[in-house]
């Protein structure tokens, strides 16, 4: 099984990462193949911690070769300093392979993140501000600059002048900012050409020449599907393909070569930045989810809202992403509940949606329906087999899985590298 996705299900913040270092021994490459560092992904290896943002979960497994791929928005001082501060903790980071084309972020996107979030007022989205909207904008209206144009100074100059052009008028008379210097983008870029010279590689041959060799190669996204800019909650969304499909066009691998799609879901929901959340709670119970989830963002240490598990999102993901397994994650969050509701369906104007309803107002009125279940008391961090789960431990699993249109092959029961239950092996 050479080709493996995995993404999230909800609205970011499942556990990816953990699950992509859980595999990571066992894989050739991890490719991150969407967003940029407005990820955000926590790995616990022993006694340490790591945060991650724009590079793969995989970088932290020996032997792996990281590839930030095409689709990728690329902030070259984050990338430097995500990198020397791995090197500084001892992890090997000279595999690392950029696409030459992906996009950068540069200073001007990060601005206008800001003053547009600040413009839209109330409809503000919540963007982590880390100008991942803005430079996607500018891959689509096709004048954004990639990797391969730091190594043109001339090529360099006219792209970014062109990209100045309009915001400049943009940032002065709409925003009240000052206008940005052509010159102050164009050294700032040429600063680390050479730096990026040798990790830039034609990743689509050379990933689809490891498939060849049957090497193993794990997509990893980055947000989840709930936030993909076709299939999420548009316009509360992240500017990029987040689902399976990313995996494809963000890389340059084909779809007939992906053999497996992983999609990590939480035990219940979270969401970070605005947008509709049925399942939402603001009450005692979103607080006990957000306290012994720690549900407070990696990113920009926001506390997430908090929610029930929904059923019909785990089936809108499963049939969007062609999902073959999930990791359920944070199930010992759960303990010591009296009782665990799971949406089934949701009512909206008086009407059943068994289905996420295709109308955004729709889902924004949408009222879940719950089904009930028995809560447990014991501790499940050492739970490593499905039998050391207690039962109603067991059941909640069963029941979820039942709903959600896949089977559930491993469960998260802590946040270390070893606090999991495997079911059904994910690779093999
Ligand atoms: P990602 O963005 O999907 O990679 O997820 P984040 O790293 O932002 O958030 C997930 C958080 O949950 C991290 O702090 C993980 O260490 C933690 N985590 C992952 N799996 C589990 C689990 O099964 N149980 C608990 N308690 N924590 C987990
Ligand atoms: P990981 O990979 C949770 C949310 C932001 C905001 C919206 C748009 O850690 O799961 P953006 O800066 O992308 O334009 O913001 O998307 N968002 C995330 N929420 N986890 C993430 O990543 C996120 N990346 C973006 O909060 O609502
Ligand atoms: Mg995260």
């Amino acid at each position: 099984m050479p080709a493996i996705v995995l993404i999230g299900a909800q609205w970011g913040d499942e556990g990816k990462g953990k699950a992509t270092d859980l595999l990571g021994s066992r894989v050739d490459y991890v490719v991150k193949f969407n967003g940029g560092n407005n990820a955000g992904h926590t790995v616990v290896v022993g006694n340490e911690k790591y945060a991650l943002h724009l590079l793969p979960s995989g970088i932290l497994t020996e032997g792996v070769t990281p590839v930030i791929a095409n689709g990728v928005v690329v902030d070259l001082e984050v990338l430097f300093h995500e990198l020397e501060a791995l090197s500084a903790r001892g992890v090997d980071v000279s595999k690392l392979q950029v696409s030459a084309n992906a996009h950068v972020i540069t200073q001007y996107h990060r601005t206008l993140d800001k003053v547009t979030e600040r413009f839209l007022g109330k409809r503000q989205i919540g963007t982590t501000g880390r100008g991942i909207g803005p430079a996607y904008a500018d891959k689509i209206n096709r004048v954004g600059i990639r990797i391969q144009d730091l190594f043109d100074e001339n090529i360099l100059r006219q792209k970014v002048e062109g990209a100045l052009d309009m915001k400049n008028h943009m940032l002065v008379k709409i925003y009240n900012r000052r206008a940005i210097h052509v010159d102050e983008i164009v050294d700032d870029l040429l600063s680390y050409a050479e730096r990026l010279r040798p990790m830039v590689k034609d990743t689509v041959l050379e990933l689809n020449r490891a498939l060849d060799d049957d090497k193993t190669v794990l997509f990893e996204g980055g947000q989840a599907t709930m936030l993909d800019i076709d299939h999420g909650t548009y316009p509360f969304v992240t500017s990029s393909n987040a689902t399976s499909g990313g995996a494809v066009t963000g890389s340059g691998v084909a779809p007939n070569r992906i053999d497996r799609v992983i999609a990590v879901v939480k035990a219940y929901t979270t969401r970070v930045g605005a947008g509709p959340f049925p399942t939402e709670l603001f009450d005692e119970s979103g607080e006990f989810l957000r306290s012994a989830g720690f549900e407070f963002g990696t990113t920009t240490g926001r506390p997430r809202r908090t929610g029930w598990y929904d059923a019909p999102i785990a089936r809108y993901t499963a049939r969007i992403n062609g999902v073959t397994d999930f990791v359920l994650t944070k199930l010992d969050v759960l303990t010591g509940l009296d009782e665990i509701p799971v949406c089934v369906a949701y009512e909206v104007d008086g009407v059943r949606h068994d289905e996420v309803p295709v109308s955004q107002s729709d889902f924004h009125h949408a009222k879940p329906i719950y089904e009930i279940f028995p809560g447990w008391k014991e501790d499940i961090t050492g739970a490593r087999t499905f039998d050391d789960l207690p039962k109603n431990a067991q059941d909640y699993v069963l029941a979820v899985e039942g709903m959600s249109g896949s089977r559930i092959s491993a469960i998260g029961v802590g946040p270390g590298r070893d606090a999991i239950v495997v079911r059904h092996d994910l690779i093999d």
